[in-house]
């Protein structure tokens, strides 16, 4: 079967914007089809490789990131705490399982979001649904609620500035072990979770001692002093998509250059649908989000059309069940692709079937469920002889309070109105996810 980057177009297509200037759409992407890549296509190989690592378990995969990020709150110092907490989780969970791990942003372009309602509506008022900034405006408000394809361009700017800062930060100094003190942000550093890491770092600092004395150091040995940071997001305003999708010089395969890793949502995952048209096509490593209503059959069609060549670290599957469905849900999906023989990857977002409405009104999800199901599926690979290769999550490495619970720093119901700033779902903030990174260590 034939396929080009636009090839989706002939399909049915669900979650997308209407765009009412369609010259004006066509302008834009144009433009977008000129801009340079973001991503090489050398750099998508190298994740794919780690990928397959992590699904024979020789690594493991820490995947997170904002739900949606926003061009409002775009700063250095927040996509900075990101970046350190993602360090310190690695190191948290490299230090006990001894794997290397395969570090993912969900950043430098997650900015297309799937609603559950194509509408809002607030005192009588209907609106179309914010769907992210590349297309539409949070503000309550008609004009804002109108989809601009302008923004597309405003989510690359953005994007290019996001992607270099990681590049700087993964090689300018920040990564180097002997900083290890450092990434500890300062809002945790009293806190239990954020002294358990100070120990962690004592010890490495003591590592870091020895190997000198060994004659290695961050000057002669780039490793200790140098990470990567790869970029993913959910490919789903194809438009977006299919201009930064590019022929790479050296293989002649299609990639998408707008991120290393992308990954198709759970509700536009319908196997005759645009959004597996597209992303059979790119030579990227991919994901697949696998919630409550997939069937055995189903997905084992969905690996193949996906994977037909079935190569080790192509295709990440991201289970998201939520805590009470995991146990009965996913064993019979993980036996199906397991007796298919099928090379996939398997990570849990433990984040988006634990959604849940507070009594105050918030969105939120409790810590315990995230726990939970964490755990679960840990369990259940290691009942059936398979690897769970990673974690998928919604974070910040802000002090928010957008989802309740933890052991060590609790948030309670009442406390999600003083710090409750996400664009779209409630984050893990740093103290949370790196009391997850520490509950992942002590399963290892
Ligand atoms: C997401 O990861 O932000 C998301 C919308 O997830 P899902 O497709 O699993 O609902
Ligand atoms: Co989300």
């Amino acid at each position: 079967m034939s396929w080009s980057p636009n090839s989706w177009r002939d399909f049915p297509i669900k979650q997308q914007p209407e765009y009412k200037d369609i010259d004006r759409l066509k302008e834009i992407e144009g433009q977008l089809k000129e801009f340079p890549p973001l991503i090489f296509a050398g750099e998508a190989r190298d994740l794919k490789d780690k990928l397959a690592q992590a699904g024979r378990g020789e690594a493991f995969i820490i995947q997170g990131g904002d739900c949606a990020e926003s061009f409002a709150s775009f700063d250095a110092e927040t996509i900075k705490n990101l970046f350190k907490l993602i360090l310190q989780m690695s190191v948290v969970v490299a230090y006990s399982s001894g794997r290397p791990i395969v570090k993912i942003g969900r950043l430098a372009g997650q900015f297309a979001k799937p609603r559950s309602s194509d509408f809002e509506e607030k005192d009588g008022i209907k609106l179309p649904s914010y769907r992210g900034d590349i297309i539409n405006d949070i503000e309550f408000s008609k004009e804002a609620r109108e989809p601009d394809p302008y923004r597309m361009i405003r989510a690359y700017y953005q994007s290019a500035a996001t992607m270099n800062l990681i590049r700087a930060f993964s090689r300018g100094g920040l990564a180097d072990l002997n900083e290890v003190h450092r990434w500890n942000l300062d809002f945790i550093k009293t806190h239990p979770i954020g002294q358990k890491f100070e120990e962690i770092s004592c010890q490495i600092d003591k590592a870091m001692q020895f190997l000198k004395a060994a004659g290695l150091t961050s000057k002669n040995t780039p490793q200790l002093k140098q990470t990567t940071v790869y970029t993913s997001h959910e490919a789903l305003l194809l438009n977006y998509e299919e201009a930064l999708t590019r022929v790479d010089s050296i293989t002649n395969d299609y990639y998408n250059t707008a991120a290393h890793m992308l990954w198709i949502g759970d509700r536009t995952r319908d196997l005759d649908g645009a959004h597996i048209e597209y992303f059979r096509g790119i030579k990227n490593p991919i994901g697949c989000k696998v919630g409550p209503s997939m069937q055995p059959d189903e997905l084992v069609s969905l690996v193949k059309a996906l994977n037909p060549d079935n190569e080790e670290g192509k295709l990440n599957l991201i289970v998201r069940m939520g805590a009470t469905k995991i146990d009965e849900l996913f064993p019979p999906l993980l036996k199906a692709v397991r007796d298919a023989k099928l090379n996939v990857v398997w990570t849990i977002d433990p984040m988006h079937g634990n959604v849940e409405k507070s009594s105050t009104g918030f969105k939120t999800r409790d810590f315990d469920n995230i726990l939970s199901e964490v755990k679960s599926f840990f369990k259940i690979h290691q009942d059936h002889g398979t690897v769970a290769a990673g974690v998928h999550l919604e974070m910040t490495g802000e002090n928010v309070t957008e989802c309740t619970g933890s052991a060590s720093c609790p948030i309670t119901v009442d406390d999600l109105s003083s710090r409750y700033h996400t664009q779209c779902d409630p984050r893990l903030n740093a103290n949370q996810a790196l009391e997850l990174a520490f509950m992942i260590s002590e399963i290892f």
